[in-house]
């Protein structure tokens, strides 16, 4: 198996992780100093294997990184190429991949070659980024910006509009320019070159926008971002995506087990075969992030349709992969509130992600329970807040500094942290969870530890059921005979289950109502009842 089949990744966000320096923001040396804190080799350590890190690399920070100005360098907030080559080699010690962000849909509008492009028409860079003429005095075409506004920003200077998917310091590259490919290329090969074990592409099924700029569709009112009010097919999803990432594939095959996995914007919201389409004919990207988790409410009958879905969505031969949070997404612990119950929950959506087929993705934090929290309007950051708030809150709730114990700012950092912190710090970090019978802390790092030494886990296959009152989502992971069994009472209620006759458990291994260390005997009865929120996974040996 591939490594990234295997691996349970975590994803950094580098400002918010650990600040080394005492300016307020997180930085390539603090994460360096809590690698261990991510997987020292032993029950110590939560025991990730690979970390995803959003964006190092020099910004003006108009997206706080996904708007890069230097493909080739780190952002001096973050540190140099020599602090990052030492995370490198510091990582691998203790068996950790390391995958970079790539955003190249879209630069800086201070990156040197859109400079460049935008002062005359005849700049030998002109065509790198997407320039057109108005049309009757407007715009070229409907497109709209994904976090608000027109996709089209008018340049006084040369009297053209240049294309922006993201805000108007995010211009896109033009992917129809063979230049642009070659000179991103070139750049991804320095990467590897480096030692980096994959990349995160941004927004990847975005680069090619229709060739013959029509405009898209309006849709039957659906949400109250206009955005959402059109239909994306002329803006997204166009097929020389797939030649693009075939050439992307040859080259990271060349470099032995390198990793891709794509950001992929569907419209509607839980169309997975949009992502499916980017695995190719295992010749495109590894892997496409399935969002549906993000979108789809509390309940076993929703859940188990996102797995279904996604399985058949895929077939047997690409590989799945889960998320429940990211840095732009309320967290999952507040979207599945639940009052007392939230860490309940919480912890049976961990022990979902974790023993699915696929590979999980945990966002820093999740393992502590922290919280989305709303940020007053005046502390925000996310220039998406600033700019579109009420209509898009942006994405600060979901980006506060990780608390590490209970000193101030979280332990965070010894400055000003550049977002206000967690307010709950004091009762919820990592010193104390790691200390705490029971604490979510453990019942992450003890299924992530059961599933590294567990072959059916990492790679049996699964058939989902559901209970007949529809409370209990159940599933069985079985590989060349060994079966595990997953058990998840999504109610609030106590429910019962049926075992089915051909299913033989012999031991609880995970539970998160009782403490299963004490309790590993199953009873041998076919018929029991789940505690409200009871999550449980039982082994046939
Ligand atoms: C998707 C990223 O996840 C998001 O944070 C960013 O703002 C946009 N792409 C634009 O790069």
């Amino acid at each position: 198996m591939s490594w990234w089949k295997d691996a349970v990744v975590y994803q950094i966000y580098p400002r918010s992780f650990y600040d080394s320096n005492g300016d307020g923001i997180g930085d390539l040396e603090g994460i360096i100093q809590k690698l261990d804190y991510l997987n020292d080799g032993t029950k110590n350590s939560l025991g990730i294997d690979a970390i995803w890190l959003s964006p190092i690399y020099p910004s003006p920070m108009y997206d706080f990184g996904y708007d890069i100005s230097d493909y080739n360098s780190i952002d001096s907030v973050f540190g140099d190429i020599p602090t990052f080559k030492r995370l490198l080699e510091e990582a691998h010690k203790r068996g950790i991949k390391i995958i970079l962000d790539l955003v190249i849909n879209h630069t800086s509008h201070l990156h040197p070659w859109f400079l460049d492009s935008r002062s005359s028409k005849s700049s030998p860079k002109r065509d790198w980024y997407i320039w057109r003429d108005g049309k009757e005095g407007k715009e070229p075409n409907n497109f709209l910006a994904a976090f608000g506004g027109k996709a089209w920003t008018l340049d006084e200077k040369t009297g053209q509009y240049y294309y922006h998917s993201f805000l108007d310091e995010q211009p896109d590259l033009n992917w129809r320019n063979p230049e642009v490919k070659e000179e991103i290329f070139k750049m991804i090969k320095y990467w590897l070159d480096m030692k980096v074990d994959g990349f995160r592409l941004d927004v990847v099924n975005l680069f090619y926008k229709d060739a013959e700029w029509r405009d898209n569709p309006s849709r039957m009112f659906k949400g109250i971002r206009p955005y959402d009010r059109q239909v994306h097919i002329y803006d997204r999803d166009q097929p020389e995506m797939h030649d693009l990432l075939k050439d992307l594939r040859k080259l990271l095959d060349s470099y032995g087990d390198k990793m891709s996995v794509g950001e992929v914007m569907m419209d509607p919201p839980g169309k997975v075969s949009i992502p499916a389409s980017y695995y190719g004919q295992n010749d495109e990207l590894h892997m496409a992030f399935n969002f549906a988790f993000l979108y789809s409410f509390w309940g076993a009958e929703n859940f188990k349709k996102v797995i279904d879905d996604w399985q058949d969505a895929l077939g047997p031969n690409n590989w799945p992969n889960y998320t429940l949070s990211n840095h732009d997404f309320r967290r999952h612990i507040s979207r599945y509130y639940a009052g007392k119950n939230s860490i309940a929950r919480a912890k049976l959506a961990a022990l979902m992600l974790l023993t699915l087929r696929g590979t999980p993705f945990i966002y820093y934090g999740e393992e502590i329970g922290m919280e989305s929290e709303r940020v007053a309007r005046m502390d925000l950051r996310d220039p998406v807040g600033i700019r579109y708030w009420p209509l898009h809150p942006g994405r600060d709730s979901e980006r506060k500094p990780m608390p590490w114990d209970d000193s101030y700012s979280g332990g965070f950092t010894k400055g000003k942290p550049w977002l206000p912190v967690y307010t709950k710090y004091e009762k919820r970090n990592v010193q104390l969870l790691k200390s705490q019978e029971n604490s979510i802390w453990k019942f992450y790092r003890d299924i992530i530890h059961l599933r590294k030494s567990s072959q059916v886990l990492k790679e049996g296959n699964i058939e989902t059921f559901i209970s007949p009152d529809k409370n209990i989502l159940y599933y069985k992971r079985e590989l060349g005979g060994v079966q595990n069994y997953i058990f998840l009472n999504f109610s609030a209620e106590n429910s019962i289950i049926n075992i089915p006759p051909n299913w033989l458990p012999k031991k609880i291994l995970i539970d998160n109502v009782f403490n299963y260390e004490k309790d590993t005997a199953f009873q041998e009865s076919k018929i029991f009842t789940m505690l409200p929120y009871q999550a449980i996974l039982l082994s046939d040996r």
